[in-house]
């Protein structure tokens, strides 16, 4: 069976670096693996106005970031198809079918959606589109034939209920839709990184993300801001790992090779937390050090951002045929899934010698 990547983002805001270790990072290893038949990358327009319907600029605006922020990190157009998912209707096409196999009470006990509901006081009115957006969310999925969801943890719930319409549908029609998986990063720290106030989810409305876009000064303001141990106030005191975001931090972008780079007094992350634990290290130096290995993870992405924005005429050719290459594929799998349901009317011989016979003509 061909390996298909679908993947995507709401378009609400540009992409940070917890997105970008949580899956964009590793699209562009999946990417350049070579393991992969096909990879789809959408920016998922449709679903981020499921819940910002009197916004639409904010989501029209964040295209071409999110754009940019994929060209940026290392998806290459030469690999990897962009798409636009409101660019495609037979997307919408499949959800008003899919939702027919899933109950109101199975969207209820979604997870992420439970969550986001009350992320955004939407318990007392919540949008039907808002309510239906895993539907939506397994035909991106299933459209594509996607045998791999690179994602965050956050998504597990939307994989999960993709999985059961996929199976729900091919027992009642025909074994024509693919049950993905999803694919999370290795390390757990990378899964969900916190925002640099130290709060569980980092994002645009609690201002507290790094993002991928912000210039190099940017950066280092916001590490130097950053919390850490509240207890930790001379160097001398001693300090607190847990919960402390700058090395949560450093758990995630150090590498050994960086201490000879930027910090020889310490060969290794465990020497430098020891001697943290202990007292004696000051923040400021932990902090200037994690600039030092941010900086490097995040200038070559900034180096290809620069460039791109150069050329955005290309962009929009990039997205403009993606797109419509994968409105091709959407369209196949939409055939295919109204064959399997009998509603394929005028392609279908049998439908078509039935009626004429019924009524002897
Ligand atoms: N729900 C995802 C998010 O909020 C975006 C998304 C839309 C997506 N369609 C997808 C992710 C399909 C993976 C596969 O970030």
């Amino acid at each position: 069976m061909a390996k298909i990547i679908l993947t995507g983002d709401r378009p609400t805001g540009q992409l940070h670096i917890g997105h970008y270790v949580g899956s964009l990072k590793r699209r562009v290893e999946m990417q350049n693996s070579g393991e992969f038949d096909k990879i789809y990358i959408m920016i998922a327009d449709a679903q981020a106005l499921t819940d910002n319907a009197d916004n639409p600029k904010k989501v029209r605006d964040n295209i071409m970031e999110v754009a940019l922020d994929y060209l940026s990190a290392g998806i290459d157009p030469d690999k990897s198809t962009i798409l636009i998912q409101s660019q495609i209707p037979e997307l919408t096409e499949l959800t008003f079918y899919y939702a027919n196999l899933v109950t109101v009470s199975r969207l209820q006990r979604n997870p992420t959606v439970k969550s986001e509901i009350q992320m955004r006081n939407f318990e007392a009115s919540i949008p039907v589109g808002f309510f239906t957006y895993p539907i939506s969310q397994a035909s991106d999925i299933t459209a594509f034939k996607a045998t791999t969801v690179p994602a965050g943890e956050d998504q597990e719930p939307m994989l999960e209920q993709t999985r059961e319409i996929v199976r729900k549908f091919n027992q009642t029609y025909a074994p024509v839709l693919v049950e993905p998986e999803i694919s999370l990063p290795d390390a757990q720290v990378c899964r969900r990184v916190p925002g640099i106030d130290g709060k569980a989810k980092m994002s645009k409305s609690l201002g507290n993300a790094i993002y991928l876009a912000d210039p190099e000064d940017v950066v280092r303001k916001k590490v130097m801001s950053m919390y850490t141990d509240p207890n930790h106030l001379k160097v001398s005191d001693p300090g607190q790992i847990e919960g402390n975001v700058v090395f949560t931090y450093l758990d995630v972008f150090c590498k050994p090779e960086h201490f000879a780079s930027f910090l020889p007094d310490y060969s290794n992350l465990d020497e430098l937390k020891d001697h943290y634990r202990r007292g004696g290290l000051g923040d400021v130096k932990v902090k200037k050090f994690l600039n030092a290995v941010l900086q490097e993870e995040l200038a070559p992405i900034r180096e290809r951002r620069h460039q791109w924005e150069q050329r955005v005429p290309e962009v929009i050719e990039i997205l403009r045929t993606g797109t419509e290459e994968a409105q091709k594929v959407a369209a196949a799998t939409l055939a295919d899934v109204k064959q399997a349901m009998k509603i394929d009317y005028f392609d279908d011989p049998t439908w078509i010698t039935e009626q004429k016979e019924k009524y002897g003509n």
